[in-house]
This record gives structure tokens, C-alpha cells and sequence, in this order.
């Protein structure tokens, strides 16, 4: 069974709280609309179009949302929204594409655009409407983001325009009387600064929800869910030493006590000291049951001479659910797999909902699943960006110095070493990146980056220490900031900071005499370098 089906199949919770249902049409930020919901303190699910109506009965929801997609309403197979939506009554917002749904639904008509709009734009804002309460007027202009071809020709009876850009006349569209409402642009990204509020404004005015929704409701509705989803079966949960797994844990550990036996899989691709940590939080801290699985040489075996980065996070991520399989023998039959897996690892190797999307990295936790895997799949995180996992690890009593934590990768240095892998690499980087990580925490710049590491490269320079020539390796430093992992911008170091860094990581690491720091923001860089 796959994981979308699995997730789908959760049971939502009966008189549960005011919800809106997002219908997915595939589009890259479907996510970001339930953030923006959650953020107007609103419970929300995604449902793709496909299982929409069945989302439909089981939440009653207060309100409608259609996402934007990839696909054309002018092609004839393109995906609709099921009629229940607008026999509902309900308040409904189409964003882009489901603007454009919405417009071919009621009796309107879509163009295929020969000149979209893309990246920032203007609109110019037409008429009063709930959706800019308090926060645009008739006559001023807004900044949003645009990603269309396709546009909106003729309305559908009884719509207005009440927002117009040069490229989209029918930029925002209204029926306040059925409370419908189109917008041609994304609200949900941050590059429309009003954007939460325009869907705050939806959630709150248009559909009455109260608002009141908060992290400590996700936690008691992920317990109810894990609940149902286990019942009395027996759980392992991968600890990887990050913030994500272990927040998982955590929670999964609340839902459903000593049925839960975490997984430590050591695969010798760890930073400095970081096994140690691990053992000591869970075994020690919390009492959770944990098995400490050393499997440095497997891992290391299987990675000789390989290169190629999407194998490389292939094989580790294959390697640790056959790591895991056998150890959910060992226990007894466990029938569940938990993960941490995050909403960014989910939408960058494959589309939340199964639908069409491109696969930029596979991700460990995800992509590289076998499909002979016979555990079904826990993932209590996965519509979930870090900011709001720590959001929730707080409010599961995590402590503060792990739930800040930088984001550590499931294949871990693996993929901080471009090229083959080798224990005298890891080594090698362990140290370096410790050097780093203790100058970072020394200035006192730790919890104001996102994420910072060493890559080792697969370059040979020439240089010279004392009067030899040395030949040795180049280390790469990264540091950014984020507030999601989806795109980053280069933290920016005062010179002294990597002068004196660099210093130390070539005096005090033999193998590498350079050093350079990584000037590439996300887009169009990664994060990770594989
Ligand atoms: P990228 O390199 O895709 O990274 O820009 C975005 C964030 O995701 C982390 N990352 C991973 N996390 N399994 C994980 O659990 C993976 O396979 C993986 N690859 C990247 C990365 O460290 C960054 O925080």
C-alpha cells in the first residue's frame, strides 16, 4: 500500500474541529494554502480531486478551497472539481487553476494564455469584497505572485470583477451572494505579502470559522489518528538523530506508549558524537524503548564505488528499510514503519496526492522506499514544514537545545561527500564540520541559521603548510536561512568569522588544505550539494 493511500485512509476525526477541505489539482505549493489555513488558526485537509468528494462526507467541512495545477481546463481529460462542491453551498476560493475550474463549473470560460503571467505582479483592486477586509482598498495597487498560462475569458453568471493586473482582467473574481471567490494569482506563497490574510480573510469572514485552532489540537488529532491507524499493533520508528524523527517519536510514543520501539540505525554516516546523543536522549531521557543497531560497515560496503548522487540516496534509503524490516522481526512483528518525514521531503520526490509533479532529489525518507516493502507507513508529520514541528516539539516538552536543532538529512554525510564515500572521508569531514558547527556556536550564530555544514570535495588542490607541498582535498562550508527548507538564502558571514574558520579546519584536519564557502541561494541551488 502506498503512502498516499495510507494517509487518505486515516480516519478523520468525528466532531472534529471547524475544518476547510483543500481540493488538490497537483499544484508545487498545495501546502502552503493548508499552512496559510492553520496559521488563521483553521484545521485543514488536502484532498486530491480525485478522493475530494469522500474527504467531503467524512469532515464537513465550513469551506472550500480548489489549488492551483498543472494542468489546462481547456483540455478535455483535465481534472474538475466533484459537483458536490458547488451544490454544497459552502463558501469556495479557486486559486489559479482552480479559479479557472471554477469559472468552466458554473457556465464561464478559460483561454489557454499565449503570454502567461509569471513571478511578481500588480493588481489593481476594482470593488470592495469580503476577501480584502481590512486589509486592501478600492483604487490601490497590490503586489502578488503569478504563475499562469492559462486565463479566465468570459464569467460565470452572477461573478464580478473585482481585481484586475495587466495580464489577468479577471485577477480576483467574487459572487458574494454564493460566497465564491476566485483569485488568478497564489495567495498562498510568501512572495504575495498578503496573501495569509487574503486566506485568513476567507477562512474567518467568509466561512465563520472561529479561529481557535491550535498546535496543541494537531497534537491531540495525530494522537487520535495514530490510534486508529495502529490499533494494538506494534510500531518502530527510525530515529536518525534529527529534530523531525524524534519529534515523531514523541508524539507517537504519547499515542500509543511501549507499542513503539525506536530504531537507531548507526549507518557510521553521522556527525561527530551525534550516536551518543541519540542513545542517551531516548534511552535515558524519555524511556523509550531503543534498539541501537550499528551497521557502519554494511552501509559503507555498499556504497564503495558508487558516485552517482540519486543511487547513492537510493541504495541508503533501500538499505535501511531492510535494516529495519529485520529488526522489526527481531521485536516481534511489527506491522507499522514510522517516519519523520516533512512536507518539503514529500514534495520535492514525488506529489503529495499522487498526482503529476517533478522529482528534483529522491529523499531518503520517501523516494527510496522498495517496493517490496511490507510495513505500512506512520507519518504524523508529513503536511507539516520544520518550523511547525518545532512548533510542536515545544509543545510535546522536547527540550529547547534539540528542538533547535539544525536539520540533518536521513542519508546524512553521504551526500555531504560528492562523489565515492569512504570511511576516511567521513572522518575526515566528521572533523571539519565539528569545527565549524563549535566556531558557529561560539559567535553565538547557531539558532540564527537554518542549517550549516561541511562538504568535502572531490577535488585534489595543491597548497602549502610550513615548507611542504601538501595535495589535499577541498572542504566547502554552507550556511543558510529558511523558514521551510523550500528556499534558502546564504547566511551571510563576516569575513573574520570564515577567516578564522577556514584557519582552523586546515591546521586541525589532515586531507584538507582549503577551504571555500558556498555563495548559492535556494533557488537555484539545493541545500544539500546531492
Ligand atoms: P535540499 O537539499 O533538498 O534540502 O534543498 C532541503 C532540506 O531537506 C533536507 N534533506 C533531507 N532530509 N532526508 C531527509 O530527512 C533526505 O533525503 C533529505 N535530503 C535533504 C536538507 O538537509 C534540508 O534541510
Amino acid at each position: 500500500m502506498s503512502s498516499t493511500a495510507l494517509s487518505s485512509e486515516l480516519a478523520a476525526p468525528q466532531n472534529g474541529p471547524e475544518s476547510i477541505l483543500i481540493i488538490d489539482f497537483g499544484s508545487q505549493v498545495t501546502q502552503l494554502i493548508a499552512r496559510r489555513v492553520r496559521e488563521a488558526g483553521v484545521y485543514s485537509e488536502i484532498a486530491p480531486f480525485t478522493s475530494a468528494e469522500e474527504a467531503f462526507h467524512r469532515m464537513q467541512p465550513k469551506g472550500i478551497i480548489l489549488s492551483g495545477g498543472p494542468a489546462s481546463v481547456t483540455d478535455a481529460d483535465s481534472p474538475r472539481a466533484p459537483n458536490v462542491v458547488f451544490e454544497s453551498g459552502l463558501p469556495v476560493l479557486g486559486i489559479c487553476y482552480g479559479q479557472q475550474v471554477m469559472m468552466e463549473q458554473l457556465g464561464g470560460s478559460v483561454i489557454g494564455g499565449d503570454s502567461g503571467e509569471f513571478g511578481r505582479a500588480f493588481i489593481d483592486i476594482q470593488q470592495r469584497c469580503t476577501l480584502f477586509d481590512g486589509l486592501w482598498q478600492e483604487s490601490e495597487s497590490h503586489q502578488v505572485w503569478m504563475s499562469h498560462g492559462d486565463k479566465v475569458d468570459t464569467l460565470a453568471p452572477d461573478f464580478k470583477v473585482v481585481a484586475t493586473s495587466a495580464g489577468a482582467p479577471f485577477a480576483v473574481i467574487a459572487n458574494e451572494e454564493r460566497r465564491y471567490y476566485g483569485t488568478q494569482f497564489h495567495p498562498e506563497v510568501v512572495h504575495t505579502p498578503d496573501g495569509g490574510k487574503l486566506v485568513a480573510n476567507f477562512v474567518r469572514h467568509v466561512c465563520g470559522c472561529a479561529g481557535d485552532w491550535t498546535m496543541a489540537e494537531f497534537r491531540k488529532t495525530k494522537i487520535a489518528e495514530i490510534r486508529a491507524q495502529v490499533g494494538d499493533g506494534k510500531v518502530i520508528c527510525g530515529l536518525s538523530g534529527g529534530v523531525d524523527s524524534a519529534v515523531a517519536a514523541v508524539l507517537i510514543h504519547e499515542a500509543i506508549g511501549d507499542q513503539l520501539t525506536c530504531v537507531f540505525v548507526d549507518h557510521g554516516l553521522m556527525r561527530q558524537g551525534e550516536a551518543d546523543e541519540v542513545v542517551r536522549l531516548f534511552k535515558g531521557h524519555y524511556h523509550i524503548p531503543l534498539v541501537h543497531v550499528s551497521a557502519e560497515t554494511l552501509f559503507l560496503n555498499g556504497l564503495k564505488g558508487e558516485t552517482d548522487p540519486e543511487k547513492k540516496r537510493k541504495f541508503i534509503g533501500k538499505t535501511f528499510i531492510d535494516v529495519f524490516e529485520d529488526e522489526a522481526k527481531k521485536i516481534g512483528g511489527a506491522e507499522f514503519l514510522a517516519q519523520g518525514t516533512l512536507y518539503p521531503d514529500v514534495i520535492e520526490s514525488v506529489s503529495f496526492t499522487g498526482g503529476p509533479s517533478v522529482t528534483i532529489k529522491s529523499h531518503h525518507n520517501v523516494g527510496g522506499l522498495p517496493e517490496r516493502m511490507n510495513m505500512h507507513l506512520v507519518e504524523p508529520l508529513r503536511e507539516l514544514f520544520k518550523d511547525e514541528v518545532r512548533d510542536l516539539g515545544r509543545e510535546l516538552g522536547l527540550p529547547d537545545v534539540f528542538v533547535g536543532r539544525h536539520p540533518f538529512p536521513g542519508p546524512g554525510l553521504a551526500i555531504r561527500i560528492p562523489g565515492e564515500v569512504t570511511k576516511e572521508r567521513c572522518d575526515i569531514l566528521r572533523k571539519a564540520d565539528a569545527i565549524y558547527l563549535e566556531e558557529i556556536r561560539n559567535a553565538g550564530l547557531y539558532d540564527a541559521i537554518w542549517q550549516a555544514f561541511a562538504v568535502l570535495l572531490p577535488v585534489k588542490t595543491v597548497g602549502v603548510m610550513g615548507d611542504h607541498r601538501t595535495y589535499d582535498s577541498v572542504c566547502g562550508l554552507r550556511a543558510v536561512t529558511s523558514t521551510d527548507g523550500m528556499t534558502a538564502d546564504v547566511y551571510p558571514f563576516d569575513a573574520a568569522f570564515l577567516t578564522r574558520t577556514a584557519t582552523r579546519i586546515v591546521n586541525e584536519v589532515k586531507g584538507i588544505n582549503r577551504v571555500v564557502y558556498d555563495y548559492t541561494s535556494k533557488p537555484p541551488g539545493t541545500i544539500e550539494w546531492e
